[in-house]
């Protein structure tokens, strides 16, 4: 089941992180799925939305892309583990990166290029959806995905 959390159109980058701000309040009221999986293009703005969500997390974090690392870590209340799937090739791949081991620590993960991992998210979560790119605004929809729904951005 998809429930929708906010559905908004975004005219720059300080628009599409504050859009990351709503959601990270949104959560902070409680009882959300920990994993926010962002789907969408490159250049669509998946970093900038992180770095608004974590304005509200982890205030003072530095957030920038882990598309090398693979996952970065913010400390805040509570933590976020910021993931770049882009290059992962299959799930030994994700595996080693020890992606599944984040889902037992309390912080939340928050993955860009989620779709290309359907394979591998947990059974609820919300999912972000970004349209856009270049000086095009951004379309960017929130949902909480519950239960039995299948996992395909
Ligand atoms: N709503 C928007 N309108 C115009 N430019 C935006 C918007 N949101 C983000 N950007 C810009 O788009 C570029 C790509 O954003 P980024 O967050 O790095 O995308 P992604 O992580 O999805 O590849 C950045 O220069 C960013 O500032
Ligand atoms: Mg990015």
């Amino acid at each position: 089941m998809a429930e929708s959390i906010f559905d908004l159109k975004c005219f720059s980058a300080t628009e599409t992180e504050a859009a990351g701000a709503r959601l990270a309040d949104f959560m902070k009221q409680g009882n959300c799925p920990r994993f926010v999986a962002l789907c969408g293009g490159l250049g669509a703005g998946k970093t900038a939305f992180t770095r608004g969500f974590c304005s509200v997390m982890c205030p003072g974090a530095t957030v920038r892309s882990p598309s090398f690392a693979i996952v970065n870590e913010y400390r805040g209340d509570p933590d976020v583990y910021h993931f770049d799937v882009w290059r992962i090739k299959d799930d030994d791949d994700l595996y080693s990166t020890g992606f599944y081991d984040y889902a037992d620590r309390k912080g939340i993960v928050v993955c860009e290029w989620a779709d290309s991992i359907a394979y591998a998210l947990p059974e609820s979560y919300i999912k972000v959806k970004f349209d856009g790119n270049g000086d095009d605004p951004r379309h960017i929809v929130a949902e909480l995905i519950k239960g039995d729904e299948v996992t395909v951005c």
